[in-house]
């Protein structure tokens, strides 16, 4: 006979979050929301999928996300694509819920999966998790610095240290016109001497060519004029109390203008947070402002400020530095097992009452004969307690109670295994 059995693998750069992870997961996304929601932000979770002009509105035409990175489909007339980021869809969803209107001035977060067909690279995914914080509807520079606490405070709940936030000005309008001109002017006479990337960027949108990560079209950059000196006054003032409002939350900050960001959405402010002994790829958090994308949308002329911290970097980066979060495991509290044949009912009905109690429990399926090799599934399971049902201690109505971390067991009716296991911490 043919073997038409085939092996599947997950799409290369997608992979999956299996339950012995899934415990670090959760605490990423408790903590992240934890922290968000001490300032008030309130969790939003914007559609998967979006119009492709959507992206192409506000991360920019040409950009590497729209131009080359997008899971498009078409069905129909319609060109839909999966989320590459959250901000679009976000403003999408304020708009569309009439927020511009009755109460514009909003704190969203939102942790959830985003698509890129980026080359898949360590800690570079195609379909990757992110942890959204937008603050729509204000200028008001204390909310720039807002967003960057709550992503600073997010790395340091979790242990990580060392971690450097870099912030620029992006300017805005017309001095941002005027940066360009004088930035071209400066590149210019090297271009030939840049790399491929940097020709491209050079004609699509010359600032992007300050993010190169060669070393000698750095060497080229040297001396290339700084956007600061460029900004309005306003401009300027903005970026002066954001950083003023960052000293105030306790937060030091590194002023670099090689933070160019790659979404066309960007204005004035631009953040990113490193870890520098990740090396180049060491941004574990991006964002800034963008002022101009709720109007862009089809909204009212409003501010806005947001981040997105990467799950895939901060887990390398915890990894890298060798942060223990030990969390426990989640096997379920108690194994019930069988004492002897023919208690499969009695097992299960023990199981149930345990879990009406609110503990957790399980029992084997895989019609284990002897005791031992139930106590070595239990034990290889991580579960803390075996209840043992059935022999002679069912005739006493009673069952036996084994706590495998400290090898200890005692007869107890299952009232008293209730109260036992009350005692100990419930799901
Ligand atoms: P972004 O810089 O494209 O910005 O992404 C933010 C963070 O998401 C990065 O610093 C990185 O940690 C993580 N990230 C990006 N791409 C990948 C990937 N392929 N695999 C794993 N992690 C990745 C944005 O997405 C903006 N929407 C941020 C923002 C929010 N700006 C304003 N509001």
């Amino acid at each position: 006979m043919v073997n038409d059995r085939e092996n599947y693998r997950s799409p290369r750069g997608i992979r999956d979050i299996l339950p012995e992870e899934g415990v670090l997961w959760r605490h990423l996304e408790a903590t992240a929301a934890r922290l968000a929601r001490l300032r008030g932000y309130r969790e939003i979770r914007p559609a998967l999928l979006e119009e492709t002009r959507l992206f192409t509105r506000s991360v920019g035409e040409v950009t590497d996300i729209v131009q080359k990175e997008m899971f498009t489909l078409q069905k129909g007339k319609n060109s839909i694509s999966l989320r590459p980021e959250g901000t679009a869809g976000i403003v999408r969803a304020y708009l569309e819920a009439g927020y511009a209107k009755t109460a514009p001035v909003q704190r969203f977060y939102h942790t959830g999966p985003m698509f890129r067909y980026e080359r898949p690279a360590k800690g570079r995914e195609r379909m990757f998790t992110q942890f959204d914080i937008e603050a729509l509807g204000s200028l008001d520079p204390r909310l720039d610095a807002e967003v960057v606490h709550i992503a600073a405070s997010f790395f340091e709940a979790l242990g990580l240290r060392g971690l450097e936030i870099r912030i620029n000005s992006m300017g805005d309008g017309e001095d941002r016109d005027r940066y360009r001109e004088a930035l071209r002017t400066f590149i210019a006479p090297t271009i030939e001497r840049h790399c491929d990337l940097c020709k491209e960027r050079f004609q699509r949108n010359v600032m992007r060519v300050l993010d190169c990560k060669n070393q000698q079209c750095q060497e080229l950059h040297e001396g290339a004029p700084p956007i600061l000196e460029f900004l309005s006054p306003e401009n300027s003032e903005h970026f002066e109390s954001v950083q003023l409002a960052l000293r105030e939350l306790g937060r030091r900050v590194v002023v670099d203008p090689g933070i160019v960001r790659g979404l066309d959405y960007y204005t004035r402010t631009v953040f990113e947070l490193h870890l520098p002994s990740l090396g180049p790829r060491s941004a574990l958090c991006g964002g800034g402002r963008y002022d101009h994308l709720i109007q862009e949308l089809g909204g009212p002329d409003l501010g806005a400020v947001g981040c997105a911290v990467g799950f895939s970097p901060t887990l390398i980066a915890l990894d890298e530095t060798g942060i223990e979060l030990g969390l426990v495991g989640e096997s379920a509290q108690v194994y019930v097992a069988a004492l002897g044949e023919g208690q499969a009912q009695d097992v299960f009905s023990v199981a149930e009452t345990l879990r009406q109690a609110g503990f957790s429990a399980i029992y084997d399926v895989e019609d284990r004969r002897t005791l031992k090799s139930q106590l070595k599934a239990a034990g290889k399971g991580g579960h803390r307690f075996c209840v043992l049902v059935g022999g002679e201690e069912k005739e006493r109505g009673n069952v036996q109670l084994k706590d495998l971390d400290a090898s200890e067991q005692h007869e107890l009716t299952l009232e008293e295994v209730v109260d036992f296991l009350g005692k100990q911490s419930r799901v």
